[in-house]
């Protein structure tokens, strides 16, 4: 199937035409023993997003999961997803695209009034493991590419709508690339991933499972948690969403 989908890519390739979800065949393998497998789809009628949300994967996008068995302890996880995030944005701006990342992992292209702050791309980072050591991860990367505007949620945007088409295979190769070479150096990605970041600095809104808070994003940790300072305290982000308030 890589074969048919003509990629060089640094992973075994498994494409289809449609899936439910290439999280959920990339774990199936993942748990039956594989690594280094990208697992591919151009459509998905039941994408997932984070926090259980529904993920609009119409024909057109990237919709891409990477299996890895990375010798890291489960707190470095976290910077794989800032890798694909960082291998994403880098693509797109290199295809014209104004983008850039909100915390975690968003690629927005950011922009004033009312096409300002659209998403582009998200991450889905799922792992398993014990005691303390990662068995695997499934890094799920959602870019919407050539999907036209009216197929996206209205607070999406694509690298169609912005740019127009693109050559989807050599935009994933350049993805790939990028991200197993940061994949390699985690001592590496925090530093890209900052210079692509837009959140630090800004003034922000942050909704965890169990509350919500604002307050200025002031840096991230070593394992990229979001450090937010509301005035009265420092605050560590693990998980959650971000909003740029002003
Ligand atoms: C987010 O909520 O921002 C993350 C979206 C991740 C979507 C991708 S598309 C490929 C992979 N398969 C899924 O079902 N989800 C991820």
């Amino acid at each position: 199937a890589a074969v048919e989908f003509g990629l060089d890519a640094p992973y075994d390739v498994e494409y289809h035409d449609r899936v439910e979800s290439t999280n959920a065949i990339a774990r199936e393998r993942a748990t039956a023993g594989a690594s280094d497998l990208l697992v591919l789809a151009d459509e998905q009628i039941g994408g997932r997003g984070r926090r259980e949300r529904e993920w609009q994967s119409p024909s057109g996008g990237v919709w891409a999961s990477v299996v890895l068995r990375p010798d890291r302890p489960p707190a470095a996880v976290p910077l794989l997803t800032f890798a694909a995030a960082v291998a994403v944005t880098e693509a797109v701006r290199e295809r014209g695209v104004d983008a850039a990342i909100k915390w975690p992992n968003d690629v927005i292209v950011p922009g004033a009034g009312e096409r300002g702050g659209r998403k582009l791309c998200g991450v889905l980072t799922e792992m398993s493991g014990e005691s303390g050591r990662v068995s695997w991860v499934v890094v799920g990367i959602g870019l919407n590419a050539n999907v036209p505007q009216g197929a996206l949620p209205p607070e999406a945007t694509s690298v169609q709508a912005e740019v127009g088409p693109v050559d989807r295979r050599s935009l994933v190769q350049d993805i790939l690339e990028r991200f197993s070479e940061l994949a390699d150096r985690p001592e590496a990605t925090l530093s890209v991933w900052s210079e692509h970041a837009l959140t630090i600095g800004q003034h922000v809104r942050i909704e965890t499972a169990r509350e919500t808070f604002e307050g200025e994003a002031v840096g991230v940790t070593d394992a990229g948690a979001l450090l937010v300072d509301t005035g009265d305290e420092e605050r560590t982000v693990y998980a959650g969403d971000c909003e740029h308030v002003r």
